[in-house]
């Protein structure tokens, strides 16, 4: 059993908890995964790990209520038992290297990307950091991000705060003011990992993103996380999930992710213990 050791609200969907799970902790880098189960019936849901702190033993997730177990988790609290935490799984964000980096994260995938401009900045590589939010309510991270970077770019799609715009504009500005990145790391949306990757790819800039394909046991035995990359079948939680950029087949990423739509939206809506009045 993994307990919540601390729990806090970032914006009105997206949680941030520390879990106490010391093995996890001492071994994880930068793009690594878990996967939960809130009890035995539960689900297995993949989180990336957002920061560790190996003394205390904790490991931090930052996700989004957007289904049935995201808002079960949501409504655990600080004190309550996870059944499973299982990590870390998935391969480390290969950062070794680079000079001058610029990362970008789209929304919640923002999370996902702040360990590897952490990571990056720790090993004196200059970083830039892109972080874009549809509006000023759900900016998440930006005096985390403040701490690992050397510039701070927020975007939002409304203009509420930081710059309007979507990163995709400020990266172009950023690149056709002079600054060589020689890696760009992109996480959010597919639709935004796909138009980042097709920005950088006429100047060669190395592209990493990170896939969010349905995952069921984690390990590369179902098939559940398959993509295509540069003509080449992968699978996301063994092979990846960071993958190039420019490679990837995003069209039918999308395609496969929405595969279990309509039980999804029929769950939520069955689900008694979420529907109901707290
Ligand atoms: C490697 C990886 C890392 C991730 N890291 C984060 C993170 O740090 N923070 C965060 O908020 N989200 C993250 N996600 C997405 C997160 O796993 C889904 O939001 C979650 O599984 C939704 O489950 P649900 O039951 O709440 O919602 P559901 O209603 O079941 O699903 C909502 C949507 O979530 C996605 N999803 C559902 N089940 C899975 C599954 N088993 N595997 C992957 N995606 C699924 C689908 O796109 C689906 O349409 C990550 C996904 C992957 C693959
Ligand atoms: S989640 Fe089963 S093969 Fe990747």
């Amino acid at each position: 059993m993994f307990q919540i050791v601390k729990k806090e609200q970032l914006n009105s969907a997206v949680t941030r908890m520390e879990v106490e799970a010391p093995f996890i902790a001492k071994k994880a880098k930068a793009g690594q995964f878990i996967i939960f189960r809130i009890d035995s019936h539960g689900e297995r849901v993949p989180l990336t790990i957002a920061d560790t702190d190996a003394q205390r033993g904790t490991v931090t997730i930052i996700f989004q209520a957007v289904g049935r177990s995201t808002k079960m988790l949501a409504q655990m609290n600080e004190g309550d038992f996870l059944a499973d935490f299982v990590g870390p799984l998935g391969k480390a964000t290969e950062l070794e290297g680079y000079k001058r980096a610029c990362v970008i994260g789209g929304g919640v995938g923002n999370a996902i990307a702040y360990p590897s401009a952490k990571a990056l900045y720790n090993m004196d590589c200059e970083v830039d950091v892109i972080a874009g939010f549809r509006s000023k309510d759900i900016v998440i991270l930006e005096d985390d991000f403040k701490k690992v970077c050397n510039h701070l770019y927020i975007t939002t799609d409304d203009g509420t705060y930081g710059e309007k715009g979507f990163v995709t504009n400020k990266l172009q500005e950023l690149i056709d003011a002079g600054n060589q990145y020689d890696l760009v790391i992109a996480i959010g949306p597919i639709p935004m990992m796909k138009f980042v990757s097709k920005v950088t790819e006429p100047y060669g800039i190395k592209t990493l993103v990170s896939l969010n394909p349905i995952m069921i046991d984690g390990t590369g035995m179902c098939g559940g996380c398959r993509v295509s990359v540069g003509g080449e079948i992968k699978f996301a939680c063994v092979d990846g999930p960071d993958f190039d950029g420019h490679l990837v087949d995003y069209d039918e990423l999308m395609k496969r992710n929405t595969f279990y739509k309509e039980q999804e939206r029929h769950d939520a809506e069955h689900c008694r213990l979420l529907n109901q009045t707290v």
